[in-house]
């Protein structure tokens, strides 16, 4: 990256909090933008009204802008549509320009939901079809970024599983599903479970690159369905014998708006040709379910 900065939009969130820990680990340059969860380390700033030039007036063309602001919960987008636009499209796309203006490079980190999950397996060579509206604004800002000249980048990842047992995550929603007595879990739902640090490593390690691909996949593969995700949690965790679940199939749950039943993502790019490193999904799965399990006693 030659000296330039790692500019997080949305550091105080789960991946945001994990890019600039890793890139302060990599002494990369990094600076932080925080919304509500405002720390000392961090610049305040918000992104639908507010203007990252005010915040960060010397922003250039060595820096590198993280994208990582946005509403991603394809329920609440679909009921709240306006205020998504706002953030997700109409804010993300005006800074996009302010960074082209500038002359930084920007990385805009985008979802599976991208694809229409009928085939699984994603690389990024496949064209999107998104069936949501989640996926459908992601598209959109992607197709801006991607018309642009500059050493701009699409990341795409899939489910994100933390290192602390407070954060929403594919694995904790199906710890507590599965102790509540009514699971029904997907055996044809085929998802990418990944450590957060992971996608974090691969973050600062292409913003180290003076060329980066257009766009790269960062996920941990193999893909696991619904229901192996839940006979490892139930094999890990001591309170397993209170756990149970109905294995069904994706087109019995209902959603307000059709989901990708397989749209787990090829890491073929970001493992094969940059090198990049993913923990086994197994190994996540379990390391999440012990911290669960010691937060599950205490309470
Ligand atoms: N987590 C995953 O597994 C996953 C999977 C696929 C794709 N993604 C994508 O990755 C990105 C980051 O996800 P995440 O899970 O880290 O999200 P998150 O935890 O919800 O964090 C969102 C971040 O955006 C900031 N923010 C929200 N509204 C803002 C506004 N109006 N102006 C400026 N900043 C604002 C928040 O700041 P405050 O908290 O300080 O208010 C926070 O730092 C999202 O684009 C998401 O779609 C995530």
């Amino acid at each position: 990256m030659d000296q330039g900065r790692l500019i997080v939009v949305g550091g105080s969130g789960v991946i945001g909090t994990s890019v600039v820990n890793t890139a302060r680990q990599s002494a990369i340059p990094v600076v932080a933008t925080a919304h509500r969860r405002t720390t000392p380390d961090a610049i305040k700033f918000e992104m639908i009204s507010g203007d990252l030039t005010c915040s960060i007036p010397d922003i250039g063309n060595q820096d590198t802008v993280l994208i990582l602001a946005a509403y991603g919960s394809p329920g609440w987008i679909f009921e709240n549509q306006a205020k998504a636009r706002e953030l997700n499209v109409d804010a993300t796309v005006r800074l996009v320009k302010t960074c082209q203006d500038r002359g930084a490079s920007v990385f805009f980190m985008s979802t599976d939901q991208v694809f229409d999950g009928r085939d699984g397996g994603y690389t990024e060579e496949v064209s999107p079809n998104p069936l949501n509206l989640y996926g459908r604004m992601k598209v959109e800002v992607e197709d801006f970024l991607l018309s642009l000249e500059g050493n701009h980048c699409v990341m795409r990842t899939g489910w994100n599983v933390p290192g602390d047992p407070d954060s929403h995550c594919a694995v904790k929603d199906a710890y507590h599903h599965l102790l509540s007595g009514n699971a029904r879990m997907a055996y044809d739902n085929l998802i990418n479970i990944s450590d957060i640090n992971d996608t974090a490593r691969g973050v600062v390690e292409l913003a180290k690159l003076p060329d980066r691909p257009k766009i790269v996949h960062l996920a941990a593969c193999p893909a696991v369905s619904r229901t192996q995700l839940c006979e490892w949690i139930i094999a890990e965790s001591t309170f397993g014998d209170k756990m149970s679940f109905e294995p069904i199939r994706f087109s019995e749950l209902t959603y307000s708006e059709p989901r990708p039943t397989n749209a787990w993502l090829d890491n073929g790019l970001a493992v094969g040709s940059l090198g990049l490193t993913f923990t086994p999904p197994e190994k996540t799965v379990r390391a999440k379910v012990r911290l669960l399990d010691a937060l599950q006693r205490v309470n």
